[in-house]
């Protein structure tokens, strides 16, 4: 008989897993402690924009005209326990308020409150972002609290997929990492995976801290590699040289890879700025912490470039005080093909712009509603053309597709003075020049 597959929480990471988990053929059941997901994800709606996703959940979603039905939701822990076989806890695990260090109180509760409902053979299958050594600690929990015993296993299984390319890299991931304790562990999530594994994706077998700590380091180099080439955008600055040009040079040697080398304001979004900062936190509860303590460099150079997009738009405007001066901004995602606005570098330097007294208008294709509710006080407007009539000087922040294929020359109709700063390095700097931009980007000549 088909296994059946439960997945709790429904954020991005859960409610993409559990519509692919019905797409490879499993009957799914999703839990939400919010009531207005549930509802949501009922009508096969999706609460966040992930391309793909409505289709897929419409596609299984039970009650849908033409769906599969075998994707269902609810709010009941005791219907989940008595519903599956694998349980996949895909929970968040967000920075502390003031602190480094992760915060597992949903993880915790999603054990708390499953636990004492397992009451015969069920492997829970842990995908959140956790520091390591939390695996070892509950599966000791299960042991404790679910009456089945020891019939209650735990293997971890961290999730690499990036927002706006949630389905793919669901369905078809770069590789599988599966942390177990048991033959019967492996055999489950090797019957979970079969698909994926038979079109190519690498299966990778571990234990419960390797695979705790895959999922950190890879999400910490990534980070680095964007710090490295920041820095690398500072030097450049200072020696007049170009770093996407210098990026495009190192990245043919493929022992380096040409991808996450673009300079820019840096990254921000639920994932990389918490995760490094986290895993700096665990190391040092580990006695580690000289280990990663070049973390900390990667995180200060990342939250710098902000301020320098700011103090180059200041420059660019004369180098006296925003005051009066008028700033459009495309882009208020952390980064495109999201509506994702957690840590977002382009809603920070809007916001520094802002409170240092700029007339700040924002546009953004699809991050406009999360944007308002956490800054209210900024300018907003429906277009980009909107946002730049009248302005002295418009800064791409975020490297929508939209903004690549605006019009230089329609905009500069409207803009009150044809300057722009590239805070992505996404746009074609001779394309602008030649509808007669000034164009400026970070770690690159003027001209
Ligand atoms: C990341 C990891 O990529 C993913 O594997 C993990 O599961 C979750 O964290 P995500 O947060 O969706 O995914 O975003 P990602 O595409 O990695 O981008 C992160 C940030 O880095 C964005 O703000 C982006 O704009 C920035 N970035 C990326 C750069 O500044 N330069 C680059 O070259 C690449």
């Amino acid at each position: 008989m088909a296994l059946k597959i439960t997945v709790i929480g429904t954020g991005y990471l859960g409610a993409t897993h559990a519509a692919a988990m019905a797409e490879l053929g499993f009957e799914v059941l999703g839990l939400d402690v919010v009531e207005e997901k549930i509802d949501m994800l009922r009508r096969g709606e999706v609460p966040m924009y992930e391309p793909g996703l409505g289709e897929l959940l419409r596609k299984h979603v039970a009650g849908i005209e033409g769906s599969s039905g075998r994707l269902r939701f609810t709010t009941d822990y005791a219907e989940v326990a008595a519903f599956g076989d694998i349980h996949f806890v895909c929970v968040n695990t967000p920075q502390r308020h003031g602190e480094y260090a992760c915060d597992m109180s949903y993880v915790d509760a999603a054990f708390a409150s499953l636990a004492p409902h397992l009451t015969g053979p069920a492997l829970v299958v842990g995908k959140s972002t956790v520091p390591v050594g939390s695996a070892d600690r509950l599966a000791a929990y299960l042991a404790e609290h679910a009456p089945a015993g020891e019939d209650a296993e735990l293997a971890w299984n961290p999730e690499f997929l990036r927002e706006g390319f949630a389905v793919n890299d669901t369905l078809h991931p770069d590789r599988i990492v599966v942390g177990v304790r048991s033959e019967k562990a492996e055999k489950l999530l090797r019957e979970v995976y079969a698909t994926p594994v038979e079109e190519g994706s690498p299966f990778v077998l571990t234990d419960f801290p390797t695979a705790e700590l895959v999922k950190t380091s890879a999400n910490s180099f990534l980070a680095t590699k964007i710090s490295f080439i920041n820095a690398m955008a500072e030097v450049c600055e200072a020696a007049g040289g170009d770093v996407a040009k210098l990026a495009e040079a190192i990245g043919y040697d493929d022992r380096i890879g040409k991808k996450f080398l673009r300079a820019g304001i840096g990254f921000g979004g639920g994932c990389l700025p918490k995760d490094i900062r986290a895993f700096m936190a665990r190391a040092g509860e580990l006695g580690a912490d000289q280990a990663l303590t070049f973390l900390r460099e990667i995180d200060s150079i990342n939250m710098r470039q902000r301020g320098q997009m700011v103090e180059l738009a200041r420059q660019a405007l004369g180098g006296g005080s925003f005051l009066g001066k008028r700033v459009a901004v495309l882009g208020a995602t952390f980064k495109p093909d999201s509506d994702d606005v957690r840590d977002s570098p382009a809603l920070n330097v809007a916001g520094q712009i802002h409170l240092q007294g700029g007339q700040v208008t924002v546009y953004d294709p699809k991050g406009m509603d999360n944007a308002r509710r956490i800054f209210p006080t900024l300018g907003y407007a429906d277009t980009a053309l909107d946002a730049v009539r009248g302005a002295d000087i418009v800064l791409h922040l975020t490297e929508w597709r939209e903004f690549r294929e605006l019009d230089p020359a329609a905009l500069g109709e409207v803009a009150s003075t044809r300057l722009v700063l590239d805070g992505r390095n996404a746009l074609d700097p001779e394309l602008w020049r030649r509808a007669g931009w000034t164009y400026r980007a970070m770690g690159r000549p003027t001209a």
